[in-house]
């Protein structure tokens, strides 16, 4: 029986805690190859998402996948960060060797079209934060919809309160114009919410169960959670972006419903809040996840990244 190839992706980051372990996801995972990712600020600015990138990728001896630095603020509004959740440098205080590989010229943007370009109707790009690069990326090519086959985005909360503000996500809150301008492009969307980010968590009783134990993978989510369990004390902490780069590989993890997505832009409280608009086809539809199979997620989880969790 012939195995599928993998899919193609390019991994979207601000590379804070969950996209740490979302990048080690992406690059254990046998029904991806990660072709690149691209660096936003976000949880941390650009410069310390690329850095923090790089070192995560070297931890896994991914070291050789190209890393491209794209925006280094929101369209139009101040950058906010969320150092208070990730740590001072972002990854929970871990601290990595750096990365001797090398980094591409390419802007982020630019590098998702280029990519986008070579691999037509395969590329599925998969954004774990503001929409920022996608968005640029969307005005300098308009095509982008035509050449990428899926977008899965880790953003929105469509069915309950927010996480930066009761009605907002961090990645739509962050940049809500650019998310907009997503939402309303025929890119074939995929949106992992709150609505099912918050119900996959990592507990310390996971956590204890890992530490100790050597290999990468380990050694990678032991570290970034120690800011968490340490510092912030709580119990658990949801694998937001891990279960976007899951329904990546998994579709059917999530049930989703079609809808057009509408994003707060006002200069109110509101801003970064996402609806859900039934528009019978209207309008351009996506897919918003509202129901999730945690225990196949936790599964998959555990057994790329070889963690005694289950
Ligand atoms: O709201 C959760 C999202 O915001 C995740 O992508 C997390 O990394 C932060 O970027
Ligand atoms: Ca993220």
């Amino acid at each position: 029986m012939t195995s599928k190839s993998p899919t193609p992706v390019i991994l979207d980051v601000d590379t804070g805690v969950d996209d740490a372990l979302a990048i080690a996801l992406a690059c254990r995972l046998a029904e991806l190859e990660v072709i690149g990712v691209t660096t936003v600020a976000g949880n941390v600015d650009q410069q310390r998402a690329t850095e923090n990138t790089r070192r995560v990728l070297h931890l896994l001896d991914a070291g050789d996948v190209p890393v491209a630095p794209g925006m280094t603020g929101p369209l139009i509004r101040p950058h906010r960060d969320a150092l208070a959740y990730h740590g001072p440098n972002g990854l929970g205080g871990l601290e990595l060797p750096p990365s001797p590989g090398r980094m591409v010229g390419a802007h982020a943007p630019e590098f998702i079209i280029q990519a986008a370009q070579e691999h037509e109707g395969e590329l599925v790009l998969i954004c774990l934060a503001p929409l920022s690069n996608l968005a640029v990326a969307l005005l300098l090519e308009p095509e982008l919809p035509r050449l990428l086959k899926r977008v899965v985005i880790m953003g929105g909360a469509f069915t309950v309160a927010g996480n930066i503000t009761p009605w907002a996500e961090f990645n739509i809150f962050v940049d809500p114009e650019a998310a907009a301008i997503v939402a309303r492009s025929q890119l074939p969307l995929t949106f992992i919410g709150l609505d099912v980010t918050t119900r996959v968590r990592f507990t310390r009783e996971q956590w204890e169960r890992c530490r100790g134990l050597d290999h990468p993978e380990a050694r990678l989510i032991t570290g970034v959670s120690v800011w968490a369990f340490e510092h912030r004390q709580v119990d658990a902490y949801a694998l937001h972006d891990p279960l976007a780069v899951a329904v990546a590989a998994v579709p059917d993890l999530v049930g989703v419903e079609p809808a057009e997505v509408v994003i707060d832009t006002g200069l109110w409280s509101t801003a970064g809040q996402t609806k859900m608009v039934r528009s019978g086809g209207q309008a351009s539809e996506h897919l918003v996840a509202l129901e999730v199979d945690v225990e196949r997620f936790v599964a998959l989880f555990a057994g790329a990244l070889r963690l005694p969790i289950v």
